[in-house]
């Protein structure tokens, strides 16, 4: 079989699925690393409880840590007040971040905000940061 034996329509096909095959692979090969990026880790097990000493958490900062796998944040609100949070945004799950001038957190990839008691003060994000209980013992904070 000769070149010309093949009709003009079907090289044009086989080329322009050969060209949609090669432009799949290169977009996911480069869209790749960053989706890794941006998404949050699997679950990857782990304590059921994190302990996190007081010191680590002044008032009005925040302390970012893992639990069970996933970011996860605890904060001093005031005074021997802490709260804790899972730190996937609920939107599209990025990391959010705090932003202690403002007292919120903020999340950097479409400007999700969120309180200090998780709840959504502006932005795409559909419902609040998932809460995690905290317990104080001594100088220890236990989060889970
Ligand atoms: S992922 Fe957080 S606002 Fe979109």
């Amino acid at each position: 079989m000769d070149q010309d034996s093949i009709p003009p329509a079907k090289r044009r096909i086989f080329l322009l699925t050969l060209l949609g095959g090669v432009g799949a692979v290169l977009a996911a090969a480069s869209g790749w690393p960053v989706w890794r990026f941006l998404s949050p880790r699997g679950d990857e097990g782990g304590a059921e409880k994190v302990q996190v000493a007081r010191s680590m958490v002044e008032v009005g900062k925040a302390h970012f840590f893992s639990f069970r796998g996933q970011p996860a944040v605890v904060l001093q609100t005031s005074a021997g007040s802490f709260s804790a949070f899972g730190a996937v945004c609920t939107h599209l799950g990025c990391i959010v971040k705090w932003v202690p001038e403002k007292g919120e957190f903020l999340c950097p990839c479409h400007a999700g905000r969120f309180s200090t008691e998780g709840a959504v003060l502006g932005g795409p994000p559909p419902k609040p940061l998932e809460s995690i209980p905290v317990a104080i013992e001594g100088d220890q904070l236990f989060v889970g």
